[in-house]
């Protein structure tokens, strides 16, 4: 038993539906948030920035006593997931494994679509870990990175992201993909749209739903559940611009988020 809070990072906003998730699955376990706002995208970085990036937030996060660190971003995942848990004394999780595991067991007779920012698809760290399972998978990936500017606008289903969801899926709609991996913290809340066009059959993959399945099972096997009644609080931190993390960050997971400190890593 352990009543430590979890560490939960992302590049700035979109982790928070990965935090959705696991305040869902985990209503016991208090959080400490760090959203990098005053460095986000990610998406277009190099490797080697966002790896230095991903290291200092999760210095901080030790900092912070957490018992285990979520990286809830896609683009920090597949740059730098190997170089943190090296670097960490306490387990470090990442979104890609969890989504690629949901994705092969999905996927029954086409390709399996992976959508993400231009790092996590030029990395193929999805396409990797899908045919380290499935060999026999044909991926198609997509990166979709104007995904990310409509959701911050809160365009989930405005004309303009409707049209610019059909130009960029329309290489996977041909490929007839049967299920498609939503590899961006963002994308969950375009999911209704995303689902509208690539058509009702299409399994959508969310990796933050399996990202909290995993991090319950990790907490139980490393004796760190915090048991029931432990008092919950939720911590949000990020780097700049607080006022507009809340209002954006409301929807992602409305009133928990009704305070955020500034803490500016560089
Ligand atoms: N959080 C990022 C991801 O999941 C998307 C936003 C960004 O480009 O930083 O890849």
């Amino acid at each position: 038993m352990n009543t430590a809070p979890i560490g939960i990072f992302d590049s700035g906003i979109g982790g928070l539906t990965v935090a959705r998730a696991i305040y869902e699955r985990l209503p016991h376990e208090s959080t400490v948030y760090f959203g990098d706002t005053a460095r986000v995208p990610y998406g277009p970085k190099s490797p080697d920035t966002v790896r230095r990036y991903s290291l200092e937030i999760l210095d901080w996060l030790l900092r912070q006593q957490v018992k285990a660190v979520v990286v809830a971003c896609n683009t920090s995942t597949a740059h730098a997931l190997d170089t943190l848990q090296q670097h960490s004394p306490v387990p470090v999780i990442g979104v890609i494994e969890p989504g690629a595991r949901a994705a092969g067991s999905a996927s029954t007779a086409g390709p399996i679509g992976v959508i993400g920012t231009a790092g996590t698809i030029a990395s193929n760290a999805y396409a990797r870990a899908i045919q380290r399972r499935r060999p026999e998978a044909a991926v198609e990936q997509r990166a979709c990175p104007l995904f990310v500017p409509l959701v911050e606008e809160g365009w989930f289903d405005h004309p303009a992201a409707e049209l610019i969801a059909r130009e960029y899926l329309k290489p996977l709609r041909e490929a007839r993909v049967d299920t498609l991996v939503l590899g961006c913290t963002h994308y969950p809340l375009l999911k209704p749209l995303i689902q509208q066009v690539m058509g009702e059959e299409v399994r959508l993959i969310d990796s933050g739903e399996e990202t909290a399945a995993v991090v319950e099972r990790v907490l139980e096997r490393g004796g760190l559940v915090a048991p029931q009644g432990t008092r919950v609080t939720h911590r949000f931190v990020v780097s700049d611009d607080e006022a507009r993390f809340r209002q954006v960050g409301a929807r992602f997971i409305g009133e928990r988020l009704s305070r955020a400190e500034v803490v500016p890593l560089d």
